[in-house]
């Protein structure tokens, strides 16, 4: 497949999407727009993997309670590829702050305030590269072949 096929982006949801049943309402939303699933994990992350990737808001005055709220409870990690996925996959979560995320994105049908916005999408395919690679071991991607079997009709 055309390497443009196989871009891939690192999307999570978040301990709040856990706890609200809405794993399957965003798994479902990627799978309808066409996107292909080839890793995903359901994990407890400790602070030292979350302070990675989270390194560039270090500085911030909410890091400590985003370390907290990531932590406090399991995350559904998942890796989707295909066409434009990392662009397209931040426009279905829409904006950071669900009080700015249009009405048809994940925030803005699902949450209400920043410090628990459900879901995380890699903002490029740079540090979706990275999110990857620090979630998933290499051999738990799966390349698989998306197109319909003979016994799909
Ligand atoms: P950021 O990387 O800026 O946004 P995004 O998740 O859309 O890429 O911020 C990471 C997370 O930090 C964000 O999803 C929610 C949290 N956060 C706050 O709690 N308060 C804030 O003011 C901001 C900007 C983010």
């Amino acid at each position: 497949m055309a390497p443009q096929y196989r871009e891939r982006t690192f999307i999570a949801v978040k301990p709040d999407g856990v706890h609200r049943h809405i794993i399957g309402d965003i798994i479902k939303r990627f799978e309808q727009k066409g996107f292909k699933l080839v890793a995903m994990k359901f994990t407890q992350a400790d602070d030292a993997l979350l302070q990675k990737h989270y390194s560039a808001l270090s500085k911030k005055p909410f890091f400590p309670d985003l370390i907290k709220y990531m932590s406090s409870g399991p995350v559904c990690a998942m890796v989707w590829e295909g066409l434009n996925v990392v662009k397209t996959g931040r426009t279905m979560l829409g904006a950071t702050n669900p009080m700015d995320s249009a009405p048809g994105t994940i925030r803005g049908d699902f949450c209400v305030q920043v410090g628990r916005n459900i879901c995380h999408g890699s903002d490029s395919v740079e540090s979706a590269n990275t999110e990857v690679a620090l979630w998933f071991k290499p051999a738990e991607l799966v390349n698989w072949d998306p197109v319909a079997k003979p016994w799909v009709y």
